[in-house]
Formats: C-alpha cells, structure tokens, sequence
C-alpha cells in the first residue's frame, strides 16, 4: 500500500516546503499543481526521501537481515486511518568497518517501511550530531530534543560509539537508549565498534540493553567509497 496527501489549495509550512521542492524537481510548478489535481500524487515515500540526506536518497536494503526486520516491523503495524503506524518491536545493531555500506542499510530500511506504507514519524542523527545538539546552551531546550528523540516511533542512530565520549555523553546515551529499550521502540543503530569494543566505549549498561534489545547485523567487505573510485 502506498500513502498518499491529498493536497490543499494553498500550501505553506515545512511539509508543504518539501512537497513543493518534490514537484519543482519532477518539473512541475507547485502553483499550477495547487490548482490541478489531477497531477499524480505525492507519496509519503518521495516526502520522506525529501528528508533523506542526498547519498542516501535512493537506498535499497537488500541485505537479508534488514529486509526481514522491516517486514516484521511492517506486519506489526498498528492499524490507523491513513494506514498502519508503526508498533514496538525489535531494533537492529548494524556492525562493520568504514564503507560497509552501514549507513545506506540504515537509510534503506526507513524507506523499505515507507514503501510498504507504514505511517512512520522517524528521526536520524548521528551521535556526533546529537551530542553537539544536546550540549547545554543558552536559551535552548536539549532535554526537550532528548525526549523527542528517545519518543520518536522510529530512531535511525548512526555512528554509535563513534564521537569523543565523556561522563555527560555516556549518560545522555543511556537515557536515550533506556527509554527506547524500556518502551520497546524501534530503532536502527549503526556503529563501526566490534561487539566486544562496545561495552568499554558505551558503558556496560548501555551495551548490556543494546544485547537484548537488538538483532545484530554484521557487513563486511571492503570500503566501497573506495572501491567504488578505485582512489
Ligand atoms: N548496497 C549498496 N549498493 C550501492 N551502494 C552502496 C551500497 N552500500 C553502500 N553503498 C555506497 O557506499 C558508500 C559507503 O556507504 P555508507 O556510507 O553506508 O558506509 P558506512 O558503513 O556507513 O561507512 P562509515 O562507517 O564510514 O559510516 C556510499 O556512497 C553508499 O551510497
Ligand atoms: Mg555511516
């Protein structure tokens, strides 16, 4: 099934930003599109790839693991009007060197649930990005964007055990993660850590939820930035 937004005369505000910039691209002017809707719809797929970053527009999942869990998040929807949300269930712990295509599995999976129609609110960051987000500042929330992080139904987290950690990083970590174990709320997590490097990096509290809270899913191979341009 695929959801699709009936359109509004007049389109303001971020989404309708991203629904306009998906029409301008296809080559068609979202003005004249406003008035003509007999156009072809606009997926929730083509928004959400609005959000994805551009390298990762067109990912594909096609490792065996990742398409078993998206299709077991996908059956587990809860039922909605605008077809099923997404429900709690499993995450997945993506492992493996620089250039595994990690990342890209990652991206895939969100858009393997958007494309069989799961209602999907997600959030990514990396945790380089989201420590530098959430360091406490003047006049800005970080507990509020901690929680709408740890909430949101579908957490793509990349890079986990990547950045510089300190006591303040390991907590904010385990927050985040001891909410999503707590509620069981999917998330995809990617690190280029071996199993056994996680628990001295995120603390054994951390490493202990991921174990249970995870299906593990291991790439190898050479870094395909490379072998992709043969540098
Ligand atoms: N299955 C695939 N098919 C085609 N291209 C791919 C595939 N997997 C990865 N790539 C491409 O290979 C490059 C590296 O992938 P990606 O960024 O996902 O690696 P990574 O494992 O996340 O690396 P890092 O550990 O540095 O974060 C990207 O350009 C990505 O688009
Ligand atoms: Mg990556």
């Amino acid at each position: 099934m695929t959801a699709t937004l009936t359109r509004a005369p007049q389109r303001v505000g971020p989404l309708a930003d991203r629904l306009n910039g998906i029409l301008t691209n296809r080559g068609i002017d979202p003005a004249a599109a406003a008035e003509e809707p007999e156009h072809e719809p606009v997926t929730a797929l083509e928004l959400a790839d609005a959000r994805i970053p551009a390298r990762y527009r067109c990912a594909l999942a096609d490792h065996s693991q990742i398409t078993a869990w998206a299709g077991q998040i996908a059956r587990a929807g809860r039922p909605g009007p605008g077809g099923p949300g997404i429900a709690e269930g499993p995450s997945l712990l993506i492992a493996g060197p620089t250039g595994t295509g990690k990342t890209y599995q990652a991206y895939g999976a969100v858009r393997a649930l958007l494309s069989r129609g799961v209602r999907l609110r997600w959030e990514a960051t990396t945790s380089a990005d989201l420590h530098a987000r959430l360091r406490p500042r003047a006049g800005h929330d970080g507990e509020r964007d901690l929680q709408a992080l740890a909430r949101c139904p579908l957490l793509l987290l990349d890079d986990l055990g990547a950045a510089k950690t300190s006591e303040w990083t390991e907590e904010l970590t385990y927050r985040l993660i001891n909410h999503r174990y707590e509620h069981m709320l999917p998330t995809l997590i990617t690190t280029n850590l071996p199993t056994a490097e996680l628990r001295t990096a995120l603390g054994d509290r951390v490493a202990s939820r991921l174990a249970e809270m995870t299906e593990r899913v291991i790439l190898t191979g050479p870094d395909r930035r490379r072998t992709a341009q043969a540098v």
